[in-house]
């Protein structure tokens, strides 16, 4: 048993598409429990904190000027091996390879714009749920 908090968020790109309520019904589904959540919109230091690893990319202005772009919804999931089981529901990081049934793979078409964000391991987990919730 491992039991895992995660953090997930709706990008900006879900928000304006009215994806909110099927994107966490995805997770709800699962059996995963949402234990927080809240909207807002983040700014630029948020984001270089928050994509700290990516600030050097070549992508990264791309991912700046899309994150910044409206409200996000961040939340907090919880459950056995939740960061592992999240990811999988999200799937592949370019939606264009994501298995149909993953949420990418059901409403993605553009890498920059897919929907939604998981942390990638326990430790990113911590790190990005003390950033959103402090
Ligand atoms: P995320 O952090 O958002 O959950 O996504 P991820 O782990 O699946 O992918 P990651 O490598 O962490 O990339 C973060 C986000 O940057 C954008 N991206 N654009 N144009 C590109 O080549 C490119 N590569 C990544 C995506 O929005 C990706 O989710
Ligand atoms: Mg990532």
């Amino acid at each position: 048993m491992s039991q895992q908090s995660t953090f997930i968020m709706v990008k900006p790109d879900g928000v304006r598409r009215g994806l909110i309520g099927e994107i966490i019904s995805r997770f709800e589904r699962k059996g995963l429990t949402l234990d927080k959540i809240r909207v807002l919109t983040i700014d630029e230091d948020l984001a270089r904190r928050h994509y700290a690893e990516h600030v050097e990319k070549p992508f990264f202005p791309e991912l700046l000027a899309f994150i910044t772009s409206g409200p996000v919804v961040a939340m907090q999931w919880s459950g056995e091996n939740a960061v592992a089981v999240a990811r999988k529901i999200m799937g592949a990081t370019n939606p264009q390879e994501a298995e149909p049934g993953t949420i990418r793979g059901d409403y993605g078409l553009v890498v920059t714009e897919n929907l939604v964000h998981g942390s990638d391991s326990p430790e990113s987990a911590a790190r990005e749920l003390a950033l959103f919730f402090p």
